[in-house]
């Protein structure tokens, strides 16, 4: 007897109410709205209020994937968090949104650090942990609280990022909208391209050190561009030629929000036209490990997803790493 087909049976999302716009970001750095939306596409984003957390957001998105599915928390028992901003280094995000929800202690609960690859990863271990037969429905969550390690001093990065969350629920498939397929990659050889310095085990305590590394993002954002358009069609090619498709069968693309020119540039190269692929970078930002199920949410509500469709999900992140998965809907 081959695996359970296991499928999307609800998506959701939760985003902060504070709007940050580029003209707000104009008056904190040396930077303009000119300058930010021509270099990304994004016009602003989003903020966590002071009580927000990563967890709480998370929580937020869960309820709502939950409700599209017609389940409880008592059905979990399974919620992976995806996610480089943890309410904590310990315990895991993924205990905190259990607590939120009141999701039994039969569940297995963790996080998972792909940063914005990190939704990609997560779907693919709960799928096949669903695919075991010994896990009946997962909440899949990338959620970010950004915002708490961005340096608002640096130009180059705070313009980039905000914060929210995405979930969906994965569960036995009842003939829509089933995972067909996913693929994860890792390029170690450039861990030092995109990090958050501060607050790990390879810098000193900083009870010794107080003036030590700020648990702050850095980015070497030009050499992350041209490896992430090369990442992001590698792992599109890869999954259509393992499943038998030509790219003009996918209705869809949920790409990684970081940058419309990335975005653009993958649509040039894999010849598929920019209206294929849902954006809304423009108005988030880049969510990392959120970014996918936040637009994916919107894509299916705003009936941009319709039934039939073949979807493909892309992205990549800090690692390096990258990803895609195929889902049916
Ligand atoms: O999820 C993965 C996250 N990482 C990424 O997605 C990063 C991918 N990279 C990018 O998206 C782009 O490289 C950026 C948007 C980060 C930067 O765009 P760019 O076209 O590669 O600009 P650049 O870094 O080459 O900088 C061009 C100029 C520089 O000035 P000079 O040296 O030419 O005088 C920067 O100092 O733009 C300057 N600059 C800014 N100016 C105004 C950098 N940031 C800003 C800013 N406002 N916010």
């Amino acid at each position: 007897m081959g695996s359970p087909a296991i499928a999307i049976l609800g998506t959701g999302a939760y985003a902060p109410a504070k709007i940050l716009t580029n003209e707000d970001l104009a008056k904190q750095v040396d930077t303009s709205d000119e300058w930010i939306f021509t270099r990304t596409g994004i016009r602003e984003r989003r903020i966590a209020g002071a009580d927000e957390t990563t967890s709480s957001m998370a929580a937020a998105a869960a309820r709502v994937a939950m409700a599209d599915a017609g389940i409880t928390a008592a059905d979990i028992d399974l919620i992976i968090v995806a996610t480089v901003t943890p309410d904590l280094p310990m315990p895991s995000t993924a205990c905190f949104v259990q607590n939120h929800l009141g999701v039994p202690v039969s569940a297995a609960c963790f996080d998972l650090n792909a940063a914005c690859s990190g939704f990609i990863y997560a779907l693919d271990t709960a799928w096949a942990m669903l695919g075991s037969g010994r896990y009946r429905h997962a909440l899949v969550i990338g959620a970010e609280k950004l915002s708490s390690v961005v340096d608002w001093t640096d130009r180059t990065t705070c313009v980039l990022f905000g914060d929210g969350a995405g979930a969906v629920v994965l569960g036995p498939a009842k003939g829509t909208a089933q995972i067909l397929g996913a693929r994860l990659y890792a390029e170690g050889t450039h861990t030092n391209l995109l990090c958050i310095g501060g607050g790990g085990s390879n810098v000193p305590n900083p009870s010794a050190n107080p003036e030590g590394p700020q648990r702050h993002i850095t980015m070497k954002g030009r050499e992350i561009f041209k490896i992430a358009v090369r990442e992001m069609e590698e792992a599109a090619r890869d999954i259509l030629k393992q499943h038998g498709l030509e790219a003009d069968r996918i209705a869809c693309v949920i790409p990684h929000q970081a940058n419309l020119r990335i975005i653009d540039a993958i649509s040039q190269y894999l010849n598929l036209p920019a209206d294929r692929f849902f954006v809304n970078l423009d108005r988030y930002g880049n969510t990392s490990a959120a970014s996918i199920p936040l637009a994916l949410d919107e894509a299916r509500r705003s009936g941009r997803i319709k039934a039939g469709d073949t979807t493909l999900l892309v992205a990549f992140g800090a690692g390096l790493t990258y990803g895609s998965a195929l889902v049916r809907w």
